[in-house]
Order: structure tokens, then sequence, then C-alpha cells
């Protein structure tokens, strides 16, 4: 049918075209900007609205589209609802996937493909995201709805909304910064995944809802979880080459059952994830205000490890793991955070495939067994 070989995982292969981001060795681009200099300059709601609309807002335009997004940071009552019925252990990146799907039930836009009302979605959906992790941490933590503060960036806010109290400006900062750095990375699996359901011309509900199971796990979004769990079990600085000897022991022992060290790695990045260099520096920033200076000790002690012994570096979801820890949110709400910002990302691509669109639909190469003949049910 077709001399193309076959890659696993689609290493090097080109799926589509896009103009929301540009993913080289070396530098990250949104829509042109590159990362460090959107990091210095932006606020999370301007990178939202460059990946949205296409370029970054004036400051009316910033105005106006904080106040559409605010105006989004609330779950229908009936929703909210049935959140609250959820099992408390239910982890939160499930919550989200459920309510997503449950909130195109809701929209006024949901069977509509068209680019604004795509648009009007993309921008509900980021505002009511954010108020879905703010309601499932109330119910598990125990505290009262902190409404979103017109004057304050979205990662403030949220920050305040997953803890029931605002942060220290710092802490609002780089939440904010790490919104910026998640919020869109091309075709990786869970954006991948949902412009592939939009290609079936499916909505964007139905799109995001695909894209967070994507998201969910350890090998995507789940890593910073993962990392930070990782983190607990070496405990401390000094324990940090006991604890890869032993890693790298039980891997020669069980070479079918090898253990990954989470939050390193990447599928494009060989010579190193430069989000992760800015991130870490906020990390430590924030350190010096937390007092805990140690995680990232101890990071930074186990990736001098990774990359003398394997030449491997870390990715973004390394420092994000100790950055969330020292602001004291749960572990399990790391991911969630991840879905808060990419949602953006997301969205951009599920709006780039509808407007110009066939249908995803690869081949696979057939290793199975060769063509037989069915024998009937009585003489098998
Ligand atoms: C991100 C990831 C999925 C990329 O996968 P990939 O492009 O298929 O990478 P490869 O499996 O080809 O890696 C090449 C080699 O490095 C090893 N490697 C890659 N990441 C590793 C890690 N985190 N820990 C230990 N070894 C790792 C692989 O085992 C492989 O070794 P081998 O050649 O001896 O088999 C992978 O690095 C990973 O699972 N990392 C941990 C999870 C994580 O942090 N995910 C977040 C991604 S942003």
């Amino acid at each position: 049918m077709s001399d193309a070989k076959f890659k696993p995982g689609l290493e090097g292969i080109y799926a589509g075209q896009t103009a929301v981001a540009e993913v080289t060795q070396t530098s990250l681009r949104y829509r042109g900007y590159e990362i460090a200099d959107l990091a210095e300059h932006c606020c999370f709601d301007e990178v939202a609205h460059l990946l949205l609309h296409g370029e970054l807002p004036n400051r009316k335009q910033l105005a106006d589209f904080r106040g559409r997004v605010q105006s989004a940071m609330t779950i229908p009552a009936n929703i909210a609802e049935m959140v609250r019925q959820f099992p408390e252990k239910t982890p939160p990146m499930d919550v989200l996937r459920s309510v997503v799907s449950l909130l195109g039930h809701f929209d006024p836009d949901a069977q509509d493909n068209s680019p604004a009302a795509n648009l009007r979605k993309s921008e509900r959906l980021l505002g009511q995201i954010a108020a879905a992790v703010g309601l499932w941490c109330q119910k598990v933590s125990k505290f009262s709805a902190v409404k979103p503060d017109p004057s304050k960036s979205h990662g403030a806010n949220l920050l305040a909304m997953m803890t029931g109290k605002p942060g220290s400006e710092l802490a609002g900062r780089v939440m904010d910064g790490t919104l910026i750095l998640y919020a869109e990375h091309e075709f990786n699996a869970s954006t991948f995944t949902a412009r592939t359901i939009a290609s079936t011309l499916a909505d964007m509900h139905s799109a995001v809802t695909g894209a967070i199971g994507a998201l969910k796990g350890p090998l995507h979004g789940g890593a910073n979880e993962a990392a930070m769990h990782q983190f607990l079990e070496i405990g401390s600085a000094d324990n940090v080459e006991k604890w890869f000897r032993d890693l790298q022991e039980h891997n020669k022992n069980h070479p079918d059952n090898k253990k990954l060290i989470m939050g390193f790695g990447h599928r494009v990045y060989k010579n190193g994830d430069h989000r992760a260099g800015i991130l870490r520096e906020w990390s430590l920033q924030l350190s010096k205000e937390t007092g805990q200076k140690h995680w990232i000790d101890m990071a930074d002690k186990l990736q001098a490890l990774m990359l003398k012994e394997k030449n491997i570096h870390p990715n973004t979801d390394y420092p994000a793991a100790h950055a969330y820890y020292q602001m004291g949110i749960p572990i399990d709400l790391y991911t969630p955070i991840f879905v808060c910002s990419r949602v953006t990302g997301w969205c951009a691509h599920v709006m780039e495939q509808h407007v110009n669109n066939r249908i995803i639909r690869p081949l696979s190469e057939y290793i199975g067994p060769p063509p037989r003949n069915v024998t009937p049910i009585d003489k098998r």
C-alpha cells in the first residue's frame, strides 16, 4: 500500500503542519516568540491570548480577555453538585476529564465548530478548568471558594483557588511562569490526540476531554507528579548517589522491568530542555522565601549524575515538581495545573485543525497471522 517506513512512536515523522509553535533541538517558539522572551516579558494571560488569538494583546485587549476568562471561572451549579459527589479518592485528572465532558452538555456553542464559536469555547474552558481545579481543592481540603482577583494574573489566581489563600507575590509569579512554560509544545501526545479527535470534525469539548486523558500518563504530563514522589523517596541530597546506584542495579538485574528516572529525557530535546533551566532558577528564588533549598540541592545532584552517567537532561517536569511542592500544592494537582495551561495549546490546535481539516488516518504495518480460513464453530 505504501513504501513509507514504520517508526515506533512516530519518532521523527512529520504528522502535520502548524503555525502555533515551533520546536527545535535548541528552541521553543510560540507563534514566533522564543519561550525565554515570553517568560521574561509577559504574564500567562498575554501568552494565552497569543496562542488563542494569534497575537500578543495590547493593554485593552488584555483587560478584555482577562475579564472574559475570569467571568468564566465558575462551574454551573448542577455540575458542581455532581463533582461534590465524586469519591474523594478520585484522581484530580479524572475529575477534570469528567468535568470538561460535562461542561460540553451545557455549553451553548457545544456542537458549533465555527472559528468564532471555537474561540468562545476556548476562552470559557480556560476559565472553567481553573475553576474546576479550585472546586476540587475546596472539596478535598475543606476551604471556602476563593473568587478570582481581577488585578491578578491567571497563575496567581489559580494558586489562591488551589490553596484557599493568596500566595506570596513571588509564588504567584512563579506559578504564572510555569503556566507560560507549559502552555504549548506542538505535536506532543495530548495535542496530537486533540487534533486527531478534531480531525473527525468532533467538537472542542470532545478533543479537550481526550487530551486530558492523554496528558495523565507518567510518560507525559504525569511526570511532574512522579518526579516529586521520586524526590520524596530519595529523601536528601546525601542519598542521591545510593538511590541512583540501587536503581542501576535493579535495572541490570531486571532488564525486562527497567525503572526510568522521572523528569528526565525528551523525545525532541536530546541536549536539554531549556524550559527546565528557566524554571530551576525560579524555584531557586522561591527557596529563598520558603527555606526549602534542599529540594534544589537534591535535584541538582541527581541531574549532574544523570548527565555524567547517562547523558540525559531533565525536562520541565523536574523543576516544576520542586517549585509546586514549595508552594504547598498537593502532589496530585501538579498535572491538573499542566491542564490549566496546556488547554490553550490544545484549543489553538483544535481551531487550526478545524479550519484546514483532513481526517488523521495513518496506516499500520500488519504483523499478525498470515491469511487463513475460518473453521466452522462446531469443528474448532
Ligand atoms: C520522555 C520520554 C518518554 C522520551 O522517550 P523516547 O524519546 O522514546 O526516549 P528513548 O526511550 O529513545 O531514550 C533513549 C535512551 O535513554 C533512556 N532514557 C530515556 N529517558 C530516561 C529516563 N527518564 N530515565 C532513564 N533512562 C532514560 C532510554 O531507556 C533509552 O535507553 P536505551 O537506548 O538503553 O534503551 C522518556 O525519556 C521518558 O520516559 N522519560 C521519563 C518520563 C518523563 O519525564 N516524561 C516527561 C516528558 S516531557
